[in-house]
């Protein structure tokens, strides 16, 4: 980001007259931003963007969205090069370090994040604690912010060297985790992992393998589980990644900050659409029943929303979407899966995509829109669905946690209010109200 703006905006109050130059910032792609920081101090005035709709609340290297053309970078490289060409991996060491590894570096990469992936064995009489229909979000919620308490000593956020350690520790540790959460869930026993297997296959055999026989990895679901988790590996400043940095921002330890981002991303709004979009394709159930449910989606008097539907940024095309829909297909061919669930969002997608309301809004499927039907073909439960998720975007809150952190101007983050409530009154005595 340059420092000398080139463009300032000048605000005119109307009522006195007084004028405030308010500097313009560019970035290396994208829209210009208006540097406020001074503006209460100049001005005595606040900027109103409740949801954050024009705001810009950091800088950041990691991830650049283009909404309206429906493009995603993260370090620059597109995400349909990265899906193509690379593996969940090397996208990791990517958000984190800002470039793509050599072969040596992924290397030592890969082992390291292998070589953490057990968690400290007292942790499994934490999952123990829940009841056994807990969700697995909320077991989630829990287990990562407890591991504050566990890897304590290592947090020392001041430590680059610390920093970088906790971040790889997360990252190895998550999919035990999730697949934990799971086994516990189900009344297994919990599997560990096995040094030997990818980190997408070891997820897999630790979800889905039982001690009683062998379980081999399907290679088909290998591919799969790694796309999806290097299409949701990091969206810039989401919600829960905004959250995981608000968190953070007051010096708070990193697990605990990105368990306060599991809580968030289980929202419907956010990563727990990919759960209620299969909710919503067996409520819909036929395809002779879709015509009502657009309609639905459409009368301001019914809450209801299509699912998967819209997003905050893309205006266009969510082009993790794209990459989905057509993973999907091969999916499912490869497996054999006759997938009603697969034509029925399929008619959906075609009837709202033609639907004047839905064009007149931008509303295109989201990344949520076929990561469900792609999840539940592998044999994924509803509930793990947003745990994927989280598995997945560890990365991204961990790389944007780092990068506040290593901000030289981060400041803890406090924005404020236009009051409506009441203005100054005395006290009234209880029995006199
Ligand atoms: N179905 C029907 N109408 C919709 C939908 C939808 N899914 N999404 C937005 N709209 C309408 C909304 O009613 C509003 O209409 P009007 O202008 O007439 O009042 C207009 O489109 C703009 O909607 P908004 O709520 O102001 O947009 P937003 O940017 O605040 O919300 C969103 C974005 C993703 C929360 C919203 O589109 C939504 O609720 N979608 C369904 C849930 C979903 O799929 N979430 C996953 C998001 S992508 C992955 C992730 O972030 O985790």
């Amino acid at each position: 980001m340059s420092d000398k703006p080139s463009k300032t905006y000048t605000l005119t109050n109307n009522e006195t007259g007084e004028t405030y130059e308010l500097p313009v910032l560019s970035g290396t792609t994208g829209p210009d931003v208006i540097d406020i920081r001074k503006l209460y101090a100049q001005a005595d005035v606040f900027t109103y963007d409740p949801g954050f709709t024009s705001t810009a609340s950091c800088d950041s290297e990691i991830t650049y969205i283009d909404g309206d053309k429906g493009v995603l970078l993260h370090g620059g490289y597109p995400i349909e090069q990265l899906a193509e060409n690379s593996d969940f991996m090397e996208v990791c060491y990517l958000l984190l370090n800002g470039e793509l590894p050599t072969k040596d570096q992924k290397d030592e990469f890969v082992d390291i994040i292998t070589h953490h992936t057990m968690i400290h064995d007292q942790m499994q009489f934490l999952f123990r604690g829940f009841r056994r229909d807990a969700h697995p979000m909320a077991i989630m919620v829990g287990v990562v912010g407890a591991l504050s308490a566990f890897y304590h000593d290592q947090t020392d956020i001041s430590d680059p060297e610390r920093r970088m350690i906790a971040a790889r520790q997360m990252i190895a540790k998550m999919p035990t985790i999730a697949a934990w959460a799971y086994k516990y869930s189900k009344g297994q026993p919990f599997v560990y992992p096995k040094n030997d297997l990818s980190f997408s296959a070891n997820f897999l055999q630790m979800m889905f393998a039982v001690p009683c026989e062998e379980y081999v990895v399907n290679p088909v679901l290998e591919k799969a589980m790694d796309l999806i988790f290097i299409l949701h590996a990091d969206h810039e400043q989401n919600a829960s990644t905004s959250t995981v940095r608000i968190s953070g921002s007051s010096g708070a330890n990193p697990f605990a900050c990105i368990s306060a981002g599991i809580a968030c991303l289980w929202g419907p709004a956010h990563g727990g659409a990919n759960e209620a979009v299969l909710k919503m394709l067996d409520e819909i159930g036929d395809v002779s029943r879709v015509d009502e449910f657009i309609a639905r989606a459409k009368d301001k008097d019914d809450p209801f929303r299509l699912m998967g539907f819209g997003h905050r940024v893309y205006k266009n095309f969510d082009p993790r979407a794209k990459l989905l829909a057509k993973a999907a297909h091969e999916v499912l061919a490869d497996l054999g899966v006759n997938n009603p669930q697969l034509e029925l969002a399929m008619a959906l997608e075609k009837i709202a995509l033609e639907d004047e309301y839905f064009v007149a809004r931008k509303l295109y499927p989201n990344v949520d829109f076929y990561s469900g039907i792609i999840l539940k073909a592998m044999g994924f439960p509803t509930s793990m669905f947003t745990v994927l998720f989280a598995v997945a975007r560890t990365v991204g809150w961990i790389s944007q946690w780092k990068e506040m952190i290593e901000d030289p101007v981060h400041k803890i983050s406090r924005p404020r209010q236009l009051y409506l409530g009441s203005t100054p009154r005395d006290f009234v005595e209880i029995d006199k109200r």
